[in-house]
């Protein structure tokens, strides 16, 4: 060795054979979950853009099915569905309503595709008047342990219509405990609990909200999602979580918060959920429309990114497109 020795990197990076030999971090179909939004008063047919989200719809029970059917055909394998209830009101009936609109959905997808896995996502605010994920007091506090009994309620009713997994991700505390006893004691002890441990009150959230007709109507969610400052708050909120019976955990918004991510793949073991979510991909459709940036490369990195600080999988509206990519 000489003085002018150096390490040559570019050695693995001459051609395209090699770079793909030497890869650590590729994302496959098996990775990925699409979000649906279903609509309850609607025609069977329904479909109608999200403005604020290019490329998304909201959809009615035919439509939702033909969707999943081509995503289907391209590989897509697990889908995560959002329900639009025809009415609303405090105690958010229609969240377990046997049978509300994700109920009515989960059951038409697995008699259309018993292959498919449909995981739901267990939250009053959608179903709600105020539009919070729990319960209010009088003076407009989300209360907590009155929330429990509705989301484990909830919970049992999307297992019951046939869903595969369920996702509470509304952040009350316990709720998991609640979910896996609820579970249990009516012969659904089979079905896993992918929990949202690590939601932050992210404004990333805009345009789902749109979509899912789910904003509060008056505050934020600041009193039970995590402040986007603390991380060691994530550890403490997954180890909950994790002994209340949680078989997944989530990371949700995913690329600001890929530091946390990776924290948690050091410190657990459980399967790790990203969501990126529709802020995330809004920005990059955003972009990519006005051509400041290539929307394919931009989507394959982000979702390598989030693999690579330690997801299992991920969930994206970009799912169906990244069919698409891995396919061509
Ligand atoms: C329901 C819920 C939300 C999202 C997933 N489940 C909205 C919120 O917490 O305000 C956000 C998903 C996204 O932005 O793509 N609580």
């Amino acid at each position: 060795m000489h003085a002018f020795d150096f390490y040559r990197g570019r050695r693995l990076r001459r051609t395209a054979v090699i770079r793909d030999l030497v890869r650590e971090t590729v994302v496959t179909t098996n990775d990925l979950i699409m979000p649906y939004f279903v609509v309850e008063n609607a025609d069977a047919a329904f479909e109608k853009p999200i403005g604020a989200m290019p490329g998304q719809y909201q959809l009615g029970l035919d439509a939702l099915s033909a969707r999943v059917g081509r995503a289907m055909a391209k590989g897509l394998r697990a889908v995560l569905l959002f329900g639009l209830p025809a009415a609303k009101d405090e105690r958010a009936s229609g969240a377990y309503a046997e049978e509300g609109v994700v109920q009515r959905a989960v059951s038409r997808l697995k008699r259309d595709y018993p292959d498919l896995c449909v995981v739901t996502d267990v939250c009053l605010c959608e179903y709600t008047s105020h539009g919070h994920c729990g319960m209010l007091s009088p003076t407009g506090e989300v209360l907590n342990d009155p929330t429990l009994d509705l989301l484990a309620r909830t919970a049992l009713s999307h297992a019951k219509a046939g869903a595969d997994i369920v996702a509470p991700s509304d952040m009350m505390d316990g709720r998991v405990g609640a979910i896996r006893a609820a579970l249990d004691e009516n012969g659904f002890s089979h079905i896993p609990i992918m929990s949202y441990a690590v939601k932050y009150a992210s404004s990333f959230y805009g345009p789902f909200r749109e979509a899912a007709e789910s904003a509060p109507a008056f505050g934020d969610r600041k009193a039970y999602q995590m402040d986007p400052a603390n991380a060691r708050e994530a550890m403490r909120e997954a180890a909950a979580d994790l002994g209340e019976g949680a078989d997944m955990l989530m990371v949700k918004p995913a690329l600001p918060y890929l530091d946390i991510l990776h924290a948690l793949r050091q410190s657990c073991d459980a399967p790790l959920a990203a969501y990126h979510v529709s802020g995330e991909y809004s920005m990059l459709k955003a972009a990519a429309q006005n051509g400041w940036i290539d929307e394919k490369r931009a989507v394959m990195e982000s979702m390598t990114a989030i693999k690579r600080a330690g997801a299992d999988l991920i969930i994206t509206y970009f799912a169906e497109d990244i069919l698409d990519y891995i396919r061509a």
